[in-house]
Parts: C-alpha cells; sequence; structure tokens
C-alpha cells in the first residue's frame, strides 16, 4: 500500500535521489558491497556503497561491478580520513556516481569542491545544528542526522533530539535524512511529517537475502534484542575513541585491551596520536570484517544499531522496503482517518 500524503511527503527525498522512495541503506563496511547496494536501488530504494578502507582500484572494481546489477542511481560512501580520498573522489567522478557521501568527521580542505566540480551531489552527516549549518555554508546538498541509536560509529545524541534540533532549522534549506533506530514505517512518517527529506536505515537491511553477511553474523542479529547493540567504552581520557555500537560479544572486551595498548603506545611516544587513532579504526574494519566476512561472531565486531530487535528473519529488500512503505502509509492513513 502507498498513499498519497507518503508519495508527497517523500518527494523531496526522492527527486533528489532519484528514485522511488526516500529510503536510504546506510553504507555499511563489507556488508554494503555490490550486491545489497544494487538490491536496494533495484526495490526502488537508494543502495550506498562502502568504500571504508578499500584502495581506488578496489572502488573502481567495486562501483563497476554495481552498475553491472543495476542501471538505477546509487551513491559511494567515503571516509574522510582515508589517505587517498581525492583519488577516490576521481574514481567516483569517472564513474559519474551522483552522490557522494563524506562520512567520518568535517570534509577536509578541498574535497567539497573536489566532489561538486565533478558533478556529483555531497551528503554529510550532521551531528549538531552548528555543523549542520556550517558543512550547507559550505556547499553540502544534503545532510545526514544519525543519533546514537544507529549502528556502527555514533555521537553522543539520540535521533529525536537530533530531529528535533536539526529539522525545524534545515528542512527549508537542504533534503535533511535521518537515521538511527528506525525498524518501522511508522517512525519514518512521524520524521516526515517533522520535514524530513526521508530516512536511512542500516541495522534493518543487514541480514536481507541479498547481504552477504555470513549466516553466522545474520543469526546473531535475529537472536539479539535492543539491549544487546551496546556503545563501546573509552578507557583513556587521552584517547578520545569514537564509540561504536555493536552486539555484546568477547570481542566488546578485546576492544578495552586494544585501547589499553593503543594508550601504553601514545604514553611510550611511540606514536603520535593520528596514528593511535588510525589504529583504533583499522582494529574495528579487521574486526567488523571477521565478523562479516569470515562468521567470527565471538571475536569479530558485530555492528548493529538498537533496532536490532526488529530485524528476526531473512528477507529480500523489496520486502521489507514494501513493509517499511505500507506501515508509513497506513500510520499516515490513521491520521486522516
Ligand atoms: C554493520 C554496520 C556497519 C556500518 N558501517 C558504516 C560505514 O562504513 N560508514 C558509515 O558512514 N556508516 C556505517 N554504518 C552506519 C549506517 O550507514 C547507518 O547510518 C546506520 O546503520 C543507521 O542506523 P540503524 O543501524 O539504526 O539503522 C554502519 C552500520 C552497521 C550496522
Amino acid at each position: 500500500m502507498t498513499n498519497a500524503k507518503l508519495t508527497s511527503l517523500m518527494s523531496r527525498g526522492t527527486d533528489f535521489l532519484g528514485c522511488e522512495t526516500a529510503i536510504l541503506c546506510g553504507a555499511m563496511s563489507w556488508v554494503s558491497e555490490r550486491n545489497l547496494v544494487a538490491a536496494i536501488s533495484n526495490a526502488g530504494g537508494f543502495g550506498v556503497i562502502a568504500c571504508g578502507a578499500m584502495t581506488p582500484d578496489l572502488l573502481d572494481a567495486e562501483i563497476a561491478a554495481t552498475k553491472a546489477l543495476t542501471d538505477r542511481p546509487f551513491g559511494v560512501n567515503l571516509i574522510t580520513m582515508h589517505p587517498q580520498l581525492f583519488d577516490l573522489i576521481d574514481v567516483c567522478a569517472r564513474h559519474a556516481v551522483g552522490h557522494v557521501v563524506l562520512a567520518g568527521g568535517l570534509p577536509p580542505k578541498g574535497s567539497i569542491e573536489a566532489i561538486k566540480q565533478k558533478g556529483a551531489r555531497l551528503i554529510c552527516f550532521a551531528p549538531a545544528l552548528s555543523l549542520a549549518k556550517k558543512l550547507v555554508r559550505s556547499g553540502v546538498d544534503a545532510l545526514v542526522v544519525e543519533g546514537m541509536e544507529a549502528g556502527g560509529h555514533i555521537g553522543p545524541v539520540s535521533t529525536s533530539v537530533l530531529a528535533q534540533e536539526i529539522l525545524p532549522d534545515m528542512a527549508g534549506q537542504v533534503p535533511v535524512f535521518v537515521a538511527g533506530g528506525i525498524g518501522r514505517g511508522e517512525a519514518i512518517a512521524a520524521y516526515l511529517e517533522m520535514g524530513a527529506a526521508g530516512v536511512q536505515l542500516g541495522t534493518r537491511f543487514a541480514c536481507a537475502s541479498e547481504s552477504i553477511a555470513h549466516p553466522n553474523f545474520k543469526k546473531a542479529f535475529f537472536r539479539a534484542s535492543a539491549r544487546d547493540a551496546v556503545a563501546s567504552v573509552q578507557i583513556d581520557a587521552r584517547l578520545p575513541v569514537i564509540p561504536v555500537r555493536a552486539l555484546k560479544n568477547a570481542g566488546t572486551e578485546s576492544f578495552t585491551a586494544k585501547q589499553r595498548e593503543v594508550a601504553n603506545l601514545l604514553d611510550s611516544g611511540a606514536i603520535e596520536m593520528m596514528e593511535a587513532q588510525l589504529q583504533i579504526e583499522h582494529y574495528w574494519a579487521g574486526a567488523l570484517r571477521r565478523a562479516v566476512i569470515d562468521g567470527d561472531v565471538e571475536g569479530g565486531s558485530l555492528m548493529a544499531g538498537q533496532s536490532v530487535g526488529m530485524v528476526t528473519r531473512e528477507e529480500p529488500v523489496a520486502a521489507i522496503i514494501a513493509q517499511l512503505m505500507d506501515e508509513a502509509a497506513q500510520a499516515l492513513e490513521r491520521r486522516t482517518a
């Protein structure tokens, strides 16, 4: 089911993204590769390739392979601290990727211009209203507002508070997509009514039939409830690590040990802060790969958001999107009944 109200509320998002439903599948390292991305876009949503730590050659191959599976638009998510960020931007331009998402902090000098000069639209994460304003002043075309309920790297503020703080000021200026903790269409309807142009989900799509995640990874999601998806804890005030939300397992403990190891290296002067932070990020990338690809659900990282309790079985992407749209449409119908 769909209704005119839902189509109209999503129209800004669908116009901006060039797809049928303003539902993005947020980039998930190792998970958001050609198969899931193409499946999302083919089902009318908007898939986003997670570049993560890929080299420019690997990204080039991934974009080409995704294009072979879909002729619909999709985006590419680049991490700002990637040492070859500008080469990755060139790869996206060569493929005429329409939308680039920059994650992992403020865009470095020259990156906004480089992305936009080549004709792509730029989407950035806005963790606070002041930063949202700054990003839009710098030329960013759309924002994602992601709360701490989300899976993966998170900020300190909840989705509901960020949405209330940022939508009233920014939704009139650029399309704003709300992310974090969304598992059902009723929530989508509510954020659209608050002014969002659309939404971004990750956890809900991670276990879709088209996702290449290992069966053990998927099983862990099906068994988990919201309270199992916990944020990592920073153990050393000198080492500011961005918290990561993941299912509790033995890997949660080894992250504490890793932080201690890196903090000791910092103390001894063996490494600088930048290198310390890179080591932490490499740790996460490796741990996530072990869980997603190898199925090591004990030692690896099971990044998941609090909406994991609403992921109960493997379903095709099209069925998940249809259900979300149905729930959103029914919620809006009830308002007018
Ligand atoms: C397994 C996993 C890996 C993720 N990896 C990334 C990433 O590489 N880059 C990024 O910008 N966001 C990443 N995210 C966040 C998602 O793109 C998305 O914004 C988030 O999952 C939305 O919140 P939800 O999990 O509550 O649906 C990841 C999330 C998960 C669950």
